[in-house]
């Protein structure tokens, strides 16, 4: 498990800087972007490192998105939100930034053609990953969201930090029966270990699109299941992959136009 965990840990860092570079290329940004291996209780040090040899910004993977919320001295609006940073733009003021919710959304939206707006959305999980895109979701003003985890007390505190911001509910993994779905989303880490979260299979049948925020070379076990259930259309997480990476480039490099070194 710990080796399949770390071997989709490469491929999306790989991937990611694979974007970025092309991004940076087309707009004629001369900019170096590659992976650095940080060990758990060195981020702080890697970061001042990093600007000290001249690093203007960075992008931060699991597990130190909560070390680059504290590292920030500001924080944008969905950053706070999120309770976590996956964009840094370092100075004199270090800013915080949190790509993922927009990420997903626009993936959703743009490139699989699906309105989020008035739409019944239930998302599986409730651990950082949710908390993540609970926000750009809900300003899409859906009909509903439905925040469902095997762990039922950490939906419902998700749900209740979120309710100012829309129509969201929360329960158990078997509370979601007896409604129909327009979206399902698996923002779970399930499928790292190999295992699906137990839900009903009815949550499928009306659905026009089944998402699972992982990526692998194969459809995820969720896909199989959601499509084997009458899901429309399923996706795996590599749209939000590339779109969070787009957000995190233009509202960190092109927007400011200033080539980084
Ligand atoms: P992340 O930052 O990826 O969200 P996390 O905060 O550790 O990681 O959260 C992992 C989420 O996946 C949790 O919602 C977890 O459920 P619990 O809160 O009950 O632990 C969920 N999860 C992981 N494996 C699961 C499984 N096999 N079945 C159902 N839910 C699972």
């Amino acid at each position: 498990n710990t080796a399949i965990a770390a071997a989709e840990r490469l491929k999306q860092s790989a991937n990611r800087l694979w974007y970025i570079a092309l991004f940076a290329k087309q707009f004629d940004i001369d900019l170096e972007y590659r992976a650095v291996h940080v060990e758990i209780g060195g981020f702080e040090q890697a970061v001042s490192g990093f600007e000290a040899n001249g690093g203007q910004g960075l992008n931060v993977t699991v597990p130190f998105k909560l070390n680059a919320w504290k590292f920030a001295d500001v924080l944008s609006d969905r950053a706070n939100l999120a309770g976590a940073v996956n964009t840094l733009s370092l100075g004199k003021t270090v800013k915080g930034d949190n790509t993922d919710g927009i990420g997903l959304v626009t993936d959703i939206k743009t490139r699989l053609g699906v309105d989020i707006r008035d739409a019944c959305v239930l998302i599986v999980g409730a651990g950082g990953a949710v908390r993540g895109v609970l926000g750009p979701i809900l300003a899409e003003q859906p009909e509903q969201v439905f925040v469902a985890n095997r762990t039922k007390d950490k939906a419902v505190a998700l749900a209740d930090v979120f309710a100012q911001y829309g129509n969201i509910i929360s329960g158990g993994l078997d509370e979601v029966r007896g409604r129909t779905y327009d979206i399902v989303i698996d923002a779970t880490s399930s499928e790292l270990t190999g295992s699906l979260p137990e839900i009903p299979s009815g949550v499928f049948q009306d659905a026009q699109l089944a998402y699972s925020m992982m990526y692998a070379a194969r459809p995820t076990q969720f896909q199989l299941l959601a499509i084997e259930h009458g899901a429309t259309n399923t996706a795996d997480g590599l749209g939000m992959l590339v779109e969070q990476a787009a957000e995190s480039f233009f509202s960190g490099t092109a927007k400011s136009q200033k080539p980084i070194r």
